[in-house]
């Protein structure tokens, strides 16, 4: 991704490795700046991951190919740095799936960094087959809706959701979108609208409870990624994910989902076998350091919601664009 460090318009990625260090963009800390960090050691990767320091799907799943990276450079034990690392958080498939790529490589003696970038590399590869398939669908005027960051940030760099979004604004298309802000971590507001911000991209930020009003307006088409996806069709995503498509199909408004093919979990049949991560209750009730909730009062914060297979009209992937009843078919 394009992006202004220190004052020069340059391409940075979100995770990669240098100087004998994993690197990443401290995505806590955008839009007020970019930050970079350097970890030595997996457990501080898998603690990355945890924090939220690093996030989206794919970028958690090449964090977590260059955390074994460094656990096979350290030589650690390899089957413990990739349970801690798998332990991190505990619904994007593609942790899993980078994990037990890396400790296939790496048990066939692959040199650990070459690996991890080859994993890293392909991610980004992937992402933009997705903008050359998901991109044809976007015409001059439409009007679109995101939701989260599915972006370069959540994908070492392109994105899945923003990819389509890049490849027609680099085709000369004008478009719109709306990006709902995401509550409560604000990955919309923050990451999304600075990628879109950094690339021209006309959008405005909106709440999250708006997101019916404006469908009801007119839109005309819904793109997010995906944490995982199952073999029926269901998928989870973003909190929040669910509602937009249950408005999207009311209003006919198809909604498409961005997703490389890693973030697709065969195994499991339906969305009713994802583990749903719960996180702090302070994520809601306090905001810049102070409680804005009553003290005496809980919060419930689940990271994700799963979506079922009937409200997904295609999931673009690096293969294609697939109709949710074709989803199982990659297994056979
Ligand atoms: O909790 P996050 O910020 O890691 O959640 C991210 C999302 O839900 C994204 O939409 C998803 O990972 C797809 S990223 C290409």
């Amino acid at each position: 991704m394009k992006a202004v460090v220190d004052g020069i318009r340059k391409d940075i990625r979100a995770v990669w490795f240098e100087g004998g260090e994993v690197r990443m963009i401290d995505q806590r800390l955008l839009p007020a700046r970019i930050g970079i960090v350097g970890f030595r050691d997996y457990r501080d990767v898998a603690e990355a991951i945890r924090n939220m320091t690093t996030r989206g799907a794919p970028s958690i799943g090449a964090s977590a190919a260059y955390g074994m990276c460094l656990a096979a450079l350290n030589g650690d034990d390899l089957a413990r740095a990739a349970s801690d690392i798998k332990a991190a958080r505990p619904t994007a498939y593609d942790l899993f799936h980078a994990v037990d790529w890396m400790s296939a490589r790496l048990a066939e003696g692959e040199d650990p960094v070459k690996a991890a970038d080859t994993y890293a590399e392909t991610t980004v590869e992937k992402c933009r087959s997705i903008g050359r398939y998901g991109g044809e669908l976007i015409e001059d005027g439409m009007k679109l809706m995101t939701h989260c960051n599915a972006g370069a940030l959540a994908t070492v760099d392109v994105g899945t959701a923003l990819a389509p979004m890049r490849y027609a604004h680099d085709a000369g298309r004008d478009f719109f979108v709306y990006v709902s802000e995401t509550r409560p971590r604000l990955q919309g507001m923050q990451l999304t609208a600075w990628e879109l911000w950094q690339e021209g991209i006309e959008h405005r930020i909106i709440p999250d409870g708006a997101s019916a009003y404006y469908m009801s307006q007119g839109v005309d088409m819904i793109i997010t990624g995906a944490d995982r996806i199952t073999a029926n069709g269901d998928f989870a995503n973003k909190i929040g994910t669910f509602d937009k498509a249950i408005v999207a199909k009311h209003f006919g408004i198809p909604f498409y989902v961005a997703a490389p093919v890693s973030t697709f979990d065969l195994s499991m049949e339906s969305g009713k076998d994802i583990v749903i991560e719960q996180r702090s209750q302070d994520e809601v009730c306090v905001m810049n350091g102070a409680r804005i909730a009553p003290e005496g009062s809980q919060a419930l914060n689940p990271a994700f919601d799963v979506t079922p297979a009937e409200l997904v009209t295609g999931f673009i992937t690096e293969k294609g664009i697939l109709r949710p009843d074709e989803v199982h078919v990659m297994r056979d």
